[in-house]
């Protein structure tokens, strides 16, 4: 069924796990990520960026979600994620497909970033949608070439406390030296857990973790060996992932993996399967293996049996 975001994480929050954040696109991502959900018994958002919305539409985006969501027993929210365009957001608010959206103002100077955010908040709000906005700049901990520079892009604690006050949003994404996509570190993964730890102190409503991919070893060495060129591809480790959890992340937004996955899944089906001219025996390969790395998340998040 559909529900609100804060109340799926106030119980993350409460009972010390965190929810998946996982983006869909298509009907096949949808259904592998309910499929995954529904065996695991777990809470779940489902979302959809800017570009999904550009690929797939708003309006079937979400009474594709809104259709399976009613008839299934897990809790799930429908969410906006990394909302830039600010027109785009309140189309998502006013749509009413939307159960959460994100304002993604991190690009903007931290004074237009609080203004848009709590403009947005307020109108979010009054039709019963809740927002997640972004302090501080979510780039890997290798990108930076200073520790000044390191400083002024990752999320200051102090700065999260006031912006959260003053804004009003429900949850909000920290920069702690995750990055997006495959190719996050190329040493061993860091995390600025000492910081995460002081926002986790200093901010109360639930935060949230960008990037967090895993680029599993399962998902990459088959890509790898049907024919990805990944090689250098390198996530968050299950470790990190853990440890973020305890001291106080309660959503984790996930896409690489679940792409790594879906194109998994083809490579070795069209390889496997050369004769296939069904397009929909291939489809249901990458579905699977979609499902399969979102169980193996909810696993790690703390999330099955806790619908
Ligand atoms: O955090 C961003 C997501 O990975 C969305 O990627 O804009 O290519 O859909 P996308
Ligand atoms: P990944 O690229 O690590 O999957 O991060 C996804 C994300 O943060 C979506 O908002
Ligand atoms: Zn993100």
């Amino acid at each position: 069924m559909l529900t609100s975001l804060p109340y799926l994480l106030s119980q993350a929050q409460k009972f010390h796990y965190a929810v998946g954040a996982f983006n869909v696109y298509n009907l096949e991502t949808v259904q592998a990520v309910i499929a995954a959900a529904e065996k695991m018994k777990s809470p779940i958002v489902i979302q959809t960026s800017e570009a999904a919305i550009e690929y797939a539409g708003m309006e079937n985006l979400g009474a594709l979600v809104h259709l399976m969501a009613k008839k299934s027993k897990v809790p799930i929210v429908f969410h906006l994620d990394h909302g830039k365009d600010e027109k785009l957001v309140v189309e998502a608010i006013k749509s009413g497909w939307y159960g959460s959206v994100m304002f993604d103002g991190s690009a903007l100077p931290l004074k237009e970033n609080l203004a848009s955010t709590k403009r947005l908040v307020k109108l979010a709000h009054s039709k019963g949608v809740a927002v997640e906005a972004e302090l501080g700049a979510i780039a890997g901990i290798e990108d930076f070439v200073s520790v000044k520079e390191r400083e002024a892009l990752l999320t200051d604690p102090k700065q999260a406390a006031d912006f959260v006050r003053e804004t009003g949003c429900d949850a909000l994404a920290i920069a702690i030296g995750t990055k997006h996509g495959a190719y996050k570190f190329h040493g061993d993964c860091q995390l600025d857990s000492q910081r995460l730890q002081e926002i986790h102190k200093s901010v109360k409503i639930p935060l949230v973790l960008h990037g967090a991919s895993g680029v599993p070893a399962n998902v990459k060495n088959l890509a790898i060996k049907f024919g990805a060129k990944i090689g250098e591809a390198k996530g968050v480790s299950d470790s990190a992932i853990k440890k973020a959890i305890s001291l106080g992340i309660c959503k984790i937004n996930i896409d690489t993996d679940l792409r790594i996955a879906f194109l998994a899944g083809l490579h070795e089906f069209i390889e496997k399967n050369p004769k296939n001219l069904d397009p929909r025996a291939f489809l249901s390969a990458g579905k699977d293996l979609v499902s399969k790395t979102v169980e193996q998340k909810m696993r790690l998040f703390g999330s099955a049996k806790k619908r």
